[in-house]
C-alpha cells in the first residue's frame, strides 16, 4: 500500500551545527516544516580558530536528544508519530556524521520505522523548497558552503549533473582564511562580510580565478595567497579603513567570479531559473550582484531564507520528504539497520549511497 502522508524526523550533524527538525508530507504538495530546533558549536571552536573534529562529535553527543525533544515538542507531536528517520550520511566529518547516524538508526530500530541517509548537499539543494515561493524544476543551482563550491544542472529530485566545480578551495573556505589573514575570527564568511560593509570594493586590485577559463570550474587558493601579500603591504597596523577596503575588496572578487559563472552556466544550458544554497549563500553582496544580472536577463533566482543557508535539521528532513513524494525511496523494503557514513561522497554520485 503506498503511504498518503509521512511525518518526518531529520538529523543533521555533518560539521559544527547539531539540527533537528519535523516534516509533513502529503503525497504532492510542498511539505511543511512543524518544528525546528539547532545549535550552532560556533563558539566552542572560536577558540581554536577552527572546527576540531573531535569536539564536534562529543558536542553532536550532548545537543541530539534534547533537541530532538524540543523539535517534538514544537511541532506537537510525539515520537511515536513519526513514519520515517531521517540523517546526513554524508559528505562532512566521520564522527560527527557517525552520531547523527548512530541516533537515527538506534531511535529507528526503537519504533520499528525505517531510515533514510541523506546527502548533506542535496539537503543544500533542496532547502530553497522550504521557503514560501519554492521553485520549480528545472534549474541550475549554485551550491556555495565552507566545503563545496558547484554549479549544477538539477532536472528533478534526484537528478544532478555536475556542470562545474572548484578545483581547490571552496567559496567558503576563501571567505574564511581570507577572514583569517584580515584577523577576523571564525567563522570568518559573516565577519568579512560585515567589515566589507564599510570598505570600497576597487581599493585593492585582486585576482579573479578563472573568470574567463570558458567552463564552469573555480580556484580560489590563489585568492588568499593575494590577499595576504596585499594585507602584508599595510604594515604592522593597518588602519581600520584599510582593512576594510580589503574585506570589501576580497568579497568583490569572490563575488564577481560566483555571479558570472553562474551567468555562463544559465547561458549554456538555456535555463532560465536559479536556486543558490549554501552557507555563502547568505551573503548579502553576493545575492545584491545575483539579483541584478538575473533580473537584466529575465532569470528567477531563488534562495533559502537567511537562517536556513547554513547547516540545518530543516533541510534534511525537506531532502527526505522530496525523495519519498519522487518515489525514490521504497517504503516496501523492511527497515534495515544497519549504517555507514560517507564523510566523502559526490552529489552526482547519489545513487551509489542510498
Ligand atoms: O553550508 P555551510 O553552513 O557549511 C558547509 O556545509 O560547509 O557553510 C558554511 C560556510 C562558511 O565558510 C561560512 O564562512 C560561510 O558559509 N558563510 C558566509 C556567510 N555566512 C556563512 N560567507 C560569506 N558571507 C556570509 N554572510
Ligand atoms: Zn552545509
Amino acid at each position: 500500500m503506498v503511504a498518503v502522508g509521512m511525518r518526518i524526523l531529520g538529523i543533521e550533524s555533518s560539521c559544527d551545527e547539531t539540527g533537528v527538525a519535523v516534516i509533513d508530507a502529503d503525497a504532492h504538495g510542498t511539505p511543511r516544516l512543524l518544528g525546528a530546533s539547532l545549535h550552532s558549536q560556533i563558539a566552542m571552536h572560536q577558540a581554536y580558530g577552527g572546527v576540531v573534529p573531535e569536539l564536534a562529535s562529543r558536542d553532536h553527543i550532548r545537543r541530539v536528544l534534547p533537541l530532538t525533544e524540543a523539535a517534538l515538542a514544537e511541532a506537537q507531536c510525539s515520537l511515536e508519530s513519526i513514519d520515517l528517520i531521517a540523517y546526513t550520511r554524508g559528505p562532512g566529518l566521520a564522527g560527527a556524521l557517525l552520531v547523527g547516524a548512530g541516533v537515527a538508526v538506534s531511535m529507528a530500530a526503537g519504533l520499528g520505522r525505517p531510515t533514510m541517509g541523506v546527502h548533506h548537499l542535496e539537503g543544500h539543494l533542496l532547502s530553497p523548497f522550504l521557503s514560501v515561493d519554492p521553485p520549480e524544476f528545472p534549474f541550475v543551482a549554485l551550491l556555495v558552503s565552507g566545503g563545496h563550491t558547484q554549479l549544477m544542472q538539477v532536472d528533478a529530485v534526484g537528478s544532478y549533473t555536475l556542470l562545474g566545480e572548484t578545483i581547490d578551495d571552496a567559496a567558503g573556505e576563501a571567505f574564511d582564511k581570507s577572514a583569517k589573514v584580515l584577523g577576523l575570527g571564525y567563522p570568518g564568511g559573516p565577519a568579512l562580510a560585515a567589515l566589507a560593509e564599510r570598505g570600497d570594493p576597487k581599493a585593492f586590485k585582486l585576482p579573479r580565478p578563472l573568470l574567463h577559463s570558458g567552463n564552469l570550474d573555480f580556484s580560489f587558493a590563489g585568492l588568499k595567497t593575494a590577499v595576504m601579500v596585499q594585507f602584508n603591504k599595510l604594515g604592522p597596523s593597518p588602519t581600520e579603513q584599510s582593512r576594510a577596503d580589503l574585506a570589501a575588496s576580497t568579497q568583490a572578487a569572490i563575488v564577481d567570479v560566483l555571479v558570472k559563472k553562474s551567468l555562463t552556466a544559465l547561458e549554456s544550458r538555456g535555463a532560465n531559473r536559479l536556486v543558490v544554497a549554501g552557507g555563502v549563500g547568505a551573503n548579502r553582496a553576493l545575492r545584491m550582484a545575483l539579483d541584478t544580472a538575473c533580473q537584466a536577463r529575465a532569470i528567477r533566482v531563488h534562495y533559502p531564507e537567511l537562517h536556513l543557508c547554513t547547516d540545518n535539521g530543516a533541510m534534511i528532513a525537506m531532502a527526505a520528504a522530496l525523495r519519498w513524494q519522487a518515489g525514490l525511496f521504497d517504503t516496501e523494503r523492511p527497515p534495515q539497520y544497519g549504517f555507514q557514513v560517507r564523510p566523502r561522497w559526490p552529489l552526482d554520485a547519489i545513487d551509489d549511497g542510498a
